[in-house]
């Protein structure tokens, strides 16, 4: 039978109290619609449906690339039930509709599998029992069978003690929906069509509803303000974390790393605390990464030791190398084996080659360093003209002397010697020293400016 997914996404998000949109709020770096999604095409619908409300644009945008969604706008904003039932012309007549919520972003694939294997002619929704339910939409049984959902704001007292809570998924014949939705009214304390009244007109109509269990809390609940996402956030990383560690990765703290993005990593490799992984992050074996980094769309070879407070960004880093603390690398580092970057030594589109070092406060922009190539504390290629930018090349085995200022385009052939504190603007060849700085000069019986007065006053 054909299955058609509705997301629901329309709704205000006013209690983020946010000019973004809610489903476009990030957990781990994602936004929750796109969450929803990958969940929903798992089960390969042949129709996903997203409700947005107006303006739609900036949900839209987010997700141009993606040609599976069909878009559907929803205005006014008049509830969950008339979001759903906005959708409905757009579906098939004999599909099954699986109705989801965009802001409850960590489902998993095989409870939304059981919810649609329930359906049958009737109504299946996901349940779950939570010690804390308040502001949800509580479940009403009757000898253990479902009779309806009263929505926490038209709930009595009594009802509100109930534990069982509605987590809004659900999924019924398109004509079941269909004909429930025609039933709804506004007569309730928000004045919305809630979705979740065809529950009650199910039961009075003698369509069966079966209810699904939720099993994991955080799998099944809903973001509506900050708090929310961030609990659901901390238990995603946990989750992520956990499944690091059973790979081999040595975590010192699992509540303490983020991943927001595809992270591969390599037998013992060593995760210190507070460290952020971007993008598409490759380690190899036995990386070590110190307190504090961030590391993005990056891959470091095996042994690989990023010391604390590094950030990497768009780097492709070899075997042994040694980077930090304080070292930043910008897209387009290309580190051989074993290279050396110390502190305070920011890199961008460079190479170097194997066994070249920076150790302390450099910058290297595009440039390229050749293997073996000593660059002194404080050098600095200077790139940019004010409207291009050029090259330095640099050669092998170069020593380059303390607070160089190598003015690009710049070539140092190999084996060449640059002097501290020298602005280099021409070629250095093979094995030349190049000297570029003022001569010192002694001035012998020099008087202090501060002597100069006393003597004056006399
Ligand atoms: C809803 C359920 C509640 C359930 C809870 C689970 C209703 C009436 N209530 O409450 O029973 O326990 O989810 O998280 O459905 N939406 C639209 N258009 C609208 C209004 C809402 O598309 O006009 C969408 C929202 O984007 C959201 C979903 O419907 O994805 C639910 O709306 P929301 O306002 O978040 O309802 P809750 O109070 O969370
Ligand atoms: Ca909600």
């Amino acid at each position: 039978m054909a299955l058609e997914v509705v997301v629901l996404a329309a709704g205000a998000g006013t209690r983020m109290r946010s000019r973004t949109p809610k489903v476009l709020h990030p957990l781990a770096g994602r936004p929750l619609l796109a969450h929803v999604l990958d969940t929903a095409f798992r089960l390969e619908p042949d129709q996903c449906h997203v409700v947005v409300g107006h303006p739609a644009n900036e949900v839209k945008a987010h997700f141009q690339d993606e040609s599976r969604i069909s878009w559907v706008l929803q205005e006014p904003r008049l509830g969950s039930g008339d979001a759903a039932a906005q959708a409905l012309p757009a579906v098939a007549d004999d599909a099954t509709v699986l109705v989801l919520l965009g802001d409850v972003p960590l489902v998993r694939a095989e409870t939304l599998s059981r919810c649609v294997a329930a359906a049958g002619d009737g109504i299946a929704l996901v349940t779950i029992d939570l010690p804390d339910p308040s502001g949800l939409g509580r479940i009403l049984r009757r000898d253990s069978r479902i009779t309806g959902i009263v929505e926490d704001a038209d709930a009595t007292a009594e009802q509100r003690a109930i534990t069982e809570i509605n987590t809004g998924i659900l999924a019924a014949p398109k004509a079941v929906l269909g004909t429930l939705l025609e039933t709804l009214d506004r007569n309730n304390n928000q004045g919305e069509y809630y979705l979740t009244d065809i529950v009650g007109k199910a039961e009075a109509r003698g369509i069966a509803v079966t209810g699904i269990d939720g099993h994991v809390p955080e799998e099944v609940m809903g973001v509506n303000d900050r708090v929310q996402l961030a609990h659901l956030e901390r238990y995603y990383q946990r989750g992520l974390a956990d499944e690091l560690m059973r790979q081999g990765v040595a975590v010192m703290d699992p509540s303490r790393l983020d991943i927001r993005g595809r992270l591969k990593a390599g037998r013992d490799c060593v995760v210190d605390v507070d460290v952020v992984f971007e993008g598409d992050v490759i380690l190899g074996e036995g990386v070590q990464v110190g307190p504090g980094c961030v590391i993005r769309n990056s891959t470091l070879g095996d042994a690989v030791e990023v010391q604390p407070m590094s950030c990497i960004d768009g780097a492709v880093i070899a075997a042994g190398c040694r980077i930090g603390p304080y070292a930043r690398l910008r897209p387009g580092t290309e580190l051989a084996e074993s290279v050396h970057i110390g502190n305070f030594v920011e890199t961008k589109k460079a190479s170097l080659g194997a066994g070249a070092k920076a150790n302390h406060l450099a910058y290297l922009g595009d440039a390229a360093v050749g293997a073996g190539t000593n660059v002194g504390a404080g050098a600095i290629t200077c790139n940019y003209d004010g409207v291009d930018k050029h090259r330095t090349e640099i050669g092998e085995n170069v020593f380059i002397g303390t607070n160089a200022t190598l003015v690009a385009p710049l070539t140092i052939d190999d084996e060449a010697y640059v002097g501290a504190g020298s602005t280099i603007t021409k070629t250095v060849e093979r094995e030349d020293l190049a000297i570029g700085r003022g001569r010192q000069r002694n001035i012998q019986g020099w008087t202090p400016p501060a002597k100069r007065r006393t003597d004056e006053g006399r």
